[in-house]
């Protein structure tokens, strides 16, 4: 049996940003958290640089990027004006998100289908730049069939799994993620997901083979308040490899649908 790919924890420090942006004060930094996250054992630092500017700033990435030895993953909306900023910053990978000015977070994947234009022309533009582009997508079939050949990665969004009030549902949400990232692998593409993670849901989705990267960061700034981000990193980083360690490439998804979750 092929051991799974090893797991990677990119941290999101946009909610560093959203007590700053608070009271309008410089601190807490970001950045500072970024090269915390970094010292912790991060694999990636994550941040969305919204058109409201309501958390990141653009000096938070300005600043960021020179510092970093880690890949910074800047997560956007297919709009000129941050595909302009994306361009001439280059950070070393880009994830194309749908963003809507109401919205409190991220609402939902990308329409690749229903805007394939754009979104192509957005790749290429960015390929062009030398950035690694991944597609934040719902675990729809269609979506993944549209991305084909756009982006070389896309991250699955696992909202709805997170957000399922019942077991039966989440169950369900967790095999539609499952058979989603098997067969975005054997189409060729480097899968990610996140959105909505924490150390009580993320077992089952870190137990997915194929899925080489989770990108948190809500929950993982919230229990930085009471463990310190080192602290809440670790407490992730155990949970995500104690989950990995239990399956191995060749496991199945009917494998997959049997996992129990770490607290029940
Ligand atoms: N991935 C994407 C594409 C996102 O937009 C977000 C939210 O910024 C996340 C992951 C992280 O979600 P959360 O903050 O719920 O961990």
């Amino acid at each position: 049996m092929a051991s799974a790919p090893a797991l990677r924890l990119g941290v999101n420090i946009d909610h560093v940003a959203t007590v700053r942006q608070a009271r309008g004060t410089a601190y807490p930094d970001p950045v500072e958290a970024a090269l915390l996250a970094i010292a912790a054992g991060a694999d990636g630092i994550t941040l969305h640089l919204r058109e409201d500017r309501r958390h990141i700033q653009d000096h938070d990435l300005e600043r960021l990027l020179p510092m970093c030895s880690v890949p910074v993953n800047l997560e956007m909306a297919v709009t000129d004006e941050m595909l302009q900023i994306a361009c001439r910053t280059t950070p070393q990978h880009v994830c194309l998100v749908p963003e809507k000015r109401q919205e409190r977070t991220t609402e939902g994947g990308l329409d690749v289908a229903g805007q394939h234009a754009q979104i192509a022309n957005a790749c290429a533009r960015l390929r062009e730049a030398g950035i690694a582009v991944s597609l934040f997508i719902d675990p729809d079939f269609p979506q993944l069939q549209a991305a084909r050949g756009l982006a070389p990665n896309i991250e699955i969004n696992t909202g709805a799994y997170a957000e399922a009030k019942t077991e039966a549902e989440r169950r369900q949400q967790l095999v539609k993620i499952a058979s989603f990232a098997q067969a975005a692998s054997e189409a060729g593409f480097q899968v990610h997901a996140g959105h909505g993670l924490n150390p009580e849901n993320v077992a089952p989705i870190a137990a997915i083979a194929e899925i080489v990267e989770l990108n948190i960061g809500h929950a993982l700034i919230a229990r930085a308040l009471f463990l310190g981000l080192p602290g809440a990193i670790a407490e992730l980083r155990q949970v995500m490899q104690q989950a990995r360690g239990r399956l191995s490439c060749d496991d199945s998804l009917a494998s997959i649908s049997g996992l129990s979750q770490r607290d029940s």
